[in-house]
C-alpha cells in the first residue's frame, strides 16, 4: 500500500494553483443526469471522488468522455436507475444520484451510504423532504427503493436541520417537479451556489428568495450547457495553514478571497498575515501564533473539513485553545494521531482542548480520513525528521497532486510503495 514520506521541517515558498472544488463538482456530475443533451466540465478536480462519481454516472448508462481539458457528458441514453453499493459505500456523495433519477425516470434503487469514519451520516432529511415532493420509498437490504408514482409535485419544505447533501439533492430534484417548490432552511455554501448556478445555465429556473430559502419552478427540458467548476476552498485552506504553520511565504493562486473570508478572518485573528487580492491570496511569513476559540458550523461559519488542519495549526500557538466540533460526532479522529506526534490534545464530548507551544516530532502515522490525513502531513512538515504516512488513499479521494503541489513550493515529500 501507498504512503507518504515527509521530512519537515521547511519553509513553504513559492506559488500553488487551486483545483477545482470536489465537493462542487460532485453535485454538479449528479445533476447532468437530469439533462438529455450534452454538458461540458471544465476545472473538475483529479481526484478518485470524481473517478468513482463517474463510474456510477457510467454504470447509469451515462455517456463519459475527456476531451482536452474538457469532460463531455452525453446522458442522451441514460435510462438505468440503479447505483450499487460497491460504488456508493466508498464516497456518500454518491446518494446525490437519487434526486435527478427520480426527478427524470420517476424510480430509482440507490444504496444507502453507510456509515464512515467521521459519524453515521444518516440520509432521513434527504428522504423525509423527496416524499413532500411525492417519492414513496422503501429501504430493503441496505439499498433505497423510491419512485414518485405520479411524478415530483412541487411543495413547501423546510429542512429540520442544515444538510449540504440534502439541500443538493432537493435543489436538483426540484428542478423537475411540476410547478413551484420553495426550499427553506437551506445549506448555503459556495458549492451549493455553485451547483445553482450551473442549473440556471443548463435552463433550469431558480431564484434565492431568502437567505436560505430558494424558489424553484419546475421544467421539462433542458440545455446544452458549459461550465467551468469553482475553485476548492477547503484545498485553498489547507495550503493556507501549511503557509503560516511553517513560516513560509506562500501565494495561493486562483481562489477569490471572499467565498474564505471566515477563514483568513480567522487566521489574521491567530496572528497570520495575509494580503489578499483579487483571485489570490499571500501568506506572509508568520511568526507568533496566538490562541483561540472556535466551532465548525455551517457556511459561513468556520468549515468543519477545515478543524483537522486549524488544529495543528493552534498546536503552535502561545496558550491553549478551543475547538468545538458542531457538524460531526466523531471528527477528532486525528488527535491520537498528532499526540504520538508530541500535541497536547484532549477530547471532552465535541471539544478539543489544544494546548499551544508545541515541537512536533516526526513519527509514522496512520490516515483515518481525507482531511485527517492532510492535518497529519501538515504535521510532519513542521517536524523535524522523517515521518511516514500510511492509507493514503484517504488523501487521494479529494486533494489533486498533493505532493506536487507541495515539492514545488520546497516540501520534502515523496510517494512509496
Ligand atoms: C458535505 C460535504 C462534506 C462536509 C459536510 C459539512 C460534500 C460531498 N461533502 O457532506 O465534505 O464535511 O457537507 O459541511 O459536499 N445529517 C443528518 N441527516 C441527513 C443528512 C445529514 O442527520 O439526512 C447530519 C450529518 O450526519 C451531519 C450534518 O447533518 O451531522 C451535516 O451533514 P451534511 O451537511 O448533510 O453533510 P454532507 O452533505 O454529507
Amino acid at each position: 500500500m501507498k504512503k507518504l514520506e515527509v521530512f519537515g521541517a521547511n519553509k513553504l515558498r513559492g506559488q500553488i494553483k487551486i483545483s477545482g472544488s470536489k465537493n462542487a463538482s460532485l453535485p454538479i456530475l449528479a445533476a447532468t443526469l437530469l439533462s438529455n443533451k450534452k454538458v461540458f466540465l471544465t476545472n473538475l478536480p483529479k481526484v478518485n471522488d470524481i473517478e468513482t462519481m463517474l463510474l456510477v454516472l457510467k454504470s447509469l448508462g451515462s455517456f463519459v468522455k475527456r476531451y482536452k481539458d474538457q469532460l463531455i457528458i452525453d446522458n442522451y441514453n441514460q435510462k438505468k436507475k440503479f447505483a450499487s453499493y460497491n460504488l456508493v459505500k466508498t464516497m456518500r456523495a454518491g446518494i446525490l444520484v437519487l434526486g435527478p433519477l427520480l426527478a427524470k425516470l420517476g424510480e430509482a434503487k440507490v444504496s444507502l451510504p453507510g456509515g464512515c469514519a467521521i459519524g453515521t451520516r444518516p440520509i432521513d432529511i434527504h428522504l423525509k423532504a423527496l416524499s413532500k415532493l411525492g417519492v414513496k420509498y422503501k429501504i430493503i437490504q441496505g439499498y433505497v427503493y423510491a419512485k414518485a408514482p405520479n411524478g415530483l409535485v412541487g411543495a413547501k419544505i423546510k429542512f429540520s436541520k442544515i444538510s449540504v447533501g440534502a439541500t443538493e439533492n432537493l435543489i436538483i430534484a426540484a428542478c423537475f417537479a411540476k410547478g413551484i417548490t420553495i426550499l427553506s432552511n437551506c445549506a448555503i455554501e459556495p458549492e451549493i451556489c455553485d451547483l445553482v448556478n450551473f442549473l440556471k445555465k443548463m435552463g433550469c429556473n431558480l431564484k434565492w428568495i431568502s437567505k436560505r430559502s430558494i424558489k424553484i419552478q419546475g421544467v421539462e427540458k433542458t440545455n446544452e450547457v458549459t461550465y467551468n467548476v469553482m475553485a476548492d476552498r477547503i484545498e485553498a485552506g489547507t495550503y493556507l495553514i501549511a503557509g503560516a504553520l511553517t513560516g513560509g511565504n506562500l501565494k495561493i493562486k486562483g481562489i477569490e478571497p471572499k467565498i474564505i473570508k471566515t477563514e483568513i478572518k480567522i487566521l489574521k485573528k491567530i496572528g497570520v498575515k495575509i494580503k489578499e487580492k483579487k483571485n489570490e491570496i499571500n501568506i506572509l511569513e508568520t511568526k507568533k501564533i496566538k490562541n483561540i476559540n472556535i466551532k465548525t458550523a455551517p457556511y459561513p461559519g468556520f468549515p468543519t473539513d477545515l478543524q483537522a488542519q486549524i488544529m495543528v495549526l493552534l498546536c503552535k500557538a502561545n496558550k491553549k485553545s478551543f475547538i468545538k466540533e458542531e457538524i460531526f460526532e466523531n471528527r477528532f479522529m486525528h488527535v491520537a494521531e498528532l499526540n504520538r506526534m508530541g500535541a497536547k490534545i484532549s477530547i471532552k464530548g465535541n471539544k478539543a482542548i489544544v494546548e499551544g507551544k508545541i515541537k512536533f516530532a516526526a513519527a509514522e502515522l496512520m490516515a483515518t480520513d481525507l482531511r485527517a490525513s492532510v492535518s497529519l502531513i501538515l504535521a510532519a512538515l513542521s517536524a523535524n525528521g522523517k515521518s511516514v504516512i500510511n492509507r493514503i488513499y484517504h488523501l487521494d479521494r479529494g486533494y489533486e497532486n498533493i505532493e506536487k503541489k507541495l515539492k514545488k513550493v520546497g516540501a520534502n515529500i515523496r510517494r512509496v510503495n
